[in-house]
């Protein structure tokens, strides 16, 4: 990758004022630990780049005074949270700092009468989630990667994830932040509040803005009760169409289910192996997740029923209600981990996750299996279904040379996104653009946005020092 921005270089001065800000603990220039902070979940070969200093700031006053400086000096700034991003968004690939929110972990408030809760950005979601719960409330902004991701990064992205049909994705349960813009301001967005229209929705315009405009410091989350009742149905199917082909079903009858969960059998198959796991894959070419939740037991359990009788008549080979609840963990942990089964089982891939309407999910299967043949690629798919939200990967063939591989997947990314596309959809639901997508956005983003865009980065960020080359270069 050529260089397309120009910054100065990390001194050891600037070293120096970096440890008077954050204390002397809290700045890493040792090599191993430069290497940690490289790379996020996207292939350090082909994307990882060092930076030259790291920072932990304990708070947004350090936070701003680092960012000051940086834009003084002209240091490129990479904002990280935990680092399990898919797309290169915290990969500092100019240098210059990075600055990891993982010591701004704590959960600052929780104030039922407004049902929020306000939170430091490195707070680790699942911690959020756990916290709340034990006081009977809920984060329904749930990503898949809950256990490892922080909330800062899950803003950052506008993460979506397992329960999106029926509860939407971050950015809902989000109405307040705390942001460190590009110049080491420290401004307050949005609030305690269910109403806003004071202007400007720059809160909204912040969240999956994937670190480019600023740094989140701090949020209001939203809250609402803890459904009291779950129901969960592992549908099997003989072909990923079939399985598919029920979606736009299942939603047009006004059920609204919490998720739709779609697995391929190499996705299943994968990640049982992984886990050493196992589920009744061997004739089913795919299989449906459907979780219910809500406060009455007796309609989820109709709506359970309603939904399976649905499924037999469009030709589940079965259906399967799980009963217990170490049960249905132990299927959500399968869907949970396929990405990081591939991952080990084939680390040359494209993890994909295109979003078209729900309604034109069902097309995408055979283009899928369409462009696996052309490309001659394996394209195992599994995904937030019921979102439209597909996780398509591109897997290479051990015995393919990796030049015939690296052109093939990038022909094969631009058609996929192309039929993506034309089916009314975009290149990325949940995981962003960052590094990895950027070069084909530019071709497929109408002019006219892209324009936009870059001229909100100019004027919030007219040094450039705020996550540069991140969506678009
Ligand atoms: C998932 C991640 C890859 O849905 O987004 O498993
Ligand atoms: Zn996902």
């Amino acid at each position: 990758m050529v260089p397309t921005y120009k910054y100065n270089p990390v001194t050891p001065e600037l070293v120096a004022m970096l440890r008077d800000i954050a204390g002397k603990g809290n700045v890493y220039t040792d090599a191993e630990k430069l290497e940690t902070y490289s790379h996020d979940e996207t292939d350090a070969a082909v994307y990882g780049h060092s930076p030259e200093v790291v920072v932990l700031p304990q708070s947004a006053e350090q936070v701003a005074q680092v960012v000051k400086l940086a834009n003084k000096a002209k240091i490129p700034i990479t904002p990280r949270g935990a680092g399990s991003g898919l797309s290169g968004g915290a990969i500092p690939e100019y240098g210059g700092i990075v600055i990891s929110l993982e010591k701004m972990n704590r959960l600052l408030e929780l104030d039922r009468a407004n049902m929020v809760a306000v939170v430091e950005a490195g707070m680790v979601t699942n911690d959020l989630a756990n916290a709340v719960q034990a006081e009977g409330l809920f984060f329904a902004g749930y990503p898949m990667s809950l256990q490892t991701c922080v909330i800062g990064g899950n803003i950052a992205e506008n993460a979506g994830g397992g329960k999106a049909v029926k509860y939407g994705v971050t950015g809902r349960y989000i109405i307040g932040l705390e942001l460190v813009t590009p110049q080491g301001d420290i401004v307050q967005l949005g609030g305690k509040l269910v109403k806003d229209v004071t202007g400007y929705d720059l809160k909204s315009l912040v969240i999956g803005s994937e670190g480019t405009l600023g740094i989140v410091t701090k949020a209001v989350v939203k809250l609402i009760g803890y459904p009291s009742s779950k129901g969960d149905l592992l549908v099997l199917f003989k072909t990923p169409k079939e399985a598919i082909d029920l979606v736009p079903v299942i939603l047009s009858k006004g059920l609204t289910p919490t998720s739709i969960e779609f697995m391929d059998q190499l996705s299943i198959i994968t990640s049982c192996k992984y886990l050493n796991e196992s589920l009744p894959y061997e004739n089913a070419g795919a299989m449906l997740l459907i979780e219910l939740d809500g406060n009455n037991a007796g309609q989820i359990e109709m709506d359970l029923i309603d939904i399976g009788k649905l499924c037999e008549a469009k030709g589940a080979i079965e259906v399967y209600v799980a009963e217990d609840r170490n049960n249905i963990e132990r299927i959500w942990n399968v869907r949970r981990n396929i990405a990081e089964a591939f991952k080990v089982s084939s680390p040359v891939q494209s993890l994909e996750d295109i979003v078209v309407p729900c309604s034109r999910i069902p097309e995408m299967i055979p283009e899928l299996e369409r462009m696996g043949k052309k490309y001659q690629v394996q394209i195992p798919c599994y995904g937030h279904a019921g979102d439209g939200n597909l996780h398509a990967t591109l897997v290479k063939d051990p015995e393919m040379p990796m030049d015939l591989w690296k052109k093939n997947e990038d022909l094969c990314l631009r058609e996929l996104y192309q039929v993506t596309g034309k089916f009314g959809g975009k290149i990325s639901g949940e995981h962003g653009i960052g590094i990895k997508r950027r070069e084909y956005l530019k071709d497929l983003i109408d002019p006219v946005e892209l324009e936009l865009m870059r001229s909100i980065k100019t004027a919030w960020d007219p040094n450039n020092i705020m996550n540069p080359g991140k969506i678009f270069l």
